[in-house]
């Protein structure tokens, strides 16, 4: 058995996927800020500062911000040197070879899956909440999992349908209305910071870290759920006009931004209210209430849902397209890879994943275990600063249109700090990744390895 072969670097490149290239370096940057800023800084970021880090949210972002940089740096010279819509799952099976490819490559199903099923149950909260305000109230058996004692979460298993019809009709029309989304998510932060910055009172600052480096550290674990996302930028490789150049540029500035962005609404955050007050589900609106601006409480919350909607629909994307990515290649069965060609889209693909997600999103408390989308993610990471070290040292010669800066040490940093931020997640997380990742190896070994495109014919 030759479980270590890799694919050669630039398969991907060279081919005609069928897939649509109309995303300019502008559209890129959207799209990684329709991923990145959603349930994390509208949803966590309260938990995090109220239970585990205090007004130190702050450092928590700024630990989380560096782990996530080290990262986006490795992922730009990567996406821009090997390419491909897989994403790590591909630059691993050029540089690590195809079992740890396929185990990355489970690993990111697992993380964008969970992430939209998960965010769309916080999307129908924040929906039902705004119904609720606005009079109208769905029965309580249509917005509850069985689980949960009702028969089905609606509006979560819905929003994922509405998000795939919008997929399949073209990444043309999902980038579009992405950036509509974009504009009113970034619009309602801005009211925050605006009406915020004039009511921080530096007495809510003490005591600054209630909880120690303990709460510090575990603060990043949980929000660095904030800034994921920048990685779906390279899974749109195949769909950029200009790869090389667009992708270094769509990853690292869409990071950019919502790092600067989240640092302000942290720091406004913790300064306007007592930390011990933010331990909600919709802290930012909250906050904003307690303060007694209504309307602009009602404007966060709409930006809530926009920001919710866009970390679906480019997760949502980005899964499609890393799925689309392995079974191009054999590893999962052939037909997913089936592009319309009237679209340009994987059709089939994102038809069967969205039902998928819609049913665990509608049925089950996916919800309690988001946190595997962090081990899952920064898993990933790793294998993507690695790659790049490695590469380095094994295929010195290959044209790096991005080099990443201070080798090595930007992308040991990187492993260090995403270690470290796994390690500081809880020990059952770490369990549950396990048993995922060990159904994985048998799916290997029962299916892939056999129908690999590397696999010699008989
Ligand atoms: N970064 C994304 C969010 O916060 C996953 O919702």
């Amino acid at each position: 058995m030759n479980i270590l072969r890799t694919k050669p670097i630039n398969a991907d490149v060279q081919k005609d996927s069928g897939l649509k290239r109309c995303l300019s370096a502008l559209d890129l940057t959207i799209l990684g800020i329709g991923a990145i800023i959603g349930a994390g800084i509208f949803v966590l970021t309260g938990v995090a500062a109220a239970t585990h880090a205090g007004p130190a949210i702050m450092v928590s972002f700024v630990i989380a911000g560096f782990a996530c940089a080290f990262a986006a740096l490795s992922y730009a010279e990567l996406a821009a040197m090997i390419g491909g819509c897989g994403s790590a799952y591909g630059y691993s099976y050029a540089g690590f070879g195809e079992i740890l490819a396929w185990i990355i490559g489970w690993d990111l199903i697992l993380e964008y899956s969970v992430a939209t099923s998960a965010v769309a149950i916080g999307w129908s909260s924040y929906v039902n909440n705004a119904l609720k305000a606005m009079g109208i109230q769905l029965p309580i058996e249509l917005v509850h999992s069985p689980v949960e004692g009702g028969l089905i979460n609606l509006p979560a298993a819905g929003i994922i349908l509405f998000l795939a019809i919008l997929l399949a009709l073209g990444v043309h029309h999902s980038a579009r209305f992405n950036t509509v989304m974009v504009v009113i998510k970034l619009l309602a932060i801005s009211i925050f910071i605006g009406v915020g910055a004039s009511h921080i009172d530096v007495a809510n600052w003490q005591p600054f870290a209630p909880f120690g480096w303990p709460g510090i550290a575990s603060g990043a674990a949980i929000i660095f759920f904030a800034y994921i996302g920048f990685d779906a930028v390279s899974t749109a490789a195949e769909e950029a006009k200009n790869p090389r150049r667009d992708l270094p540029i769509g990853i690292l500035g869409s990071l950019i931004v919502c790092t600067l962005i989240y640092m302000a609404v942290a720091a406004i955050l913790t300064g306007i209210v007592p930390y011990q007050s933010l331990n909600s589900p919709s802290p930012v609106a909250d906050a904003l209430l307690r303060l007694g601006h209504r309307w602009a409480a009602g404007f966060v919350a709409a930006g809530a849902i926009a920001g919710l909607t866009t970390v679906m629909l480019v997760l949502y994307y980005g899964l499609t397209r890393i799925i689309l990515s392995i079974s191009r290649d054999g590893l999962l069965p052939l037909a997913f890879s089936r592009v319309n060609s009237h679209t340009q889209t994987p059709v089939r693909l994102i038809l069967a994943s969205g039902l998928c997600m819609s049913m665990i999103a509608g049925f089950t408390p996916i919800g309690d275990v988001a946190e595997l989308v962090n081990i899952g993610t920064l898993a990933a990471f790793v294998t993507v600063c690695a790659g790049v070290l490695m590469l380095r040292y094994t295929r010195p010669d290959l044209h790096r249109p991005f080099k990443t800066p201070l080798m090595p040490f930007i992308p040991l940093l990187g492993i260090l700090f995403c270690l470290y931020l796994m390690a500081s997640l809880p020990f059952i997380t770490w369990i549950r990744f396990a048993i995922w990742l060990a159904f994985g190896i048998i799916v290997y070994f029962a299916y892939s390895y056999r129908h690999s495109e590397l696999q010699p014919k008989r």
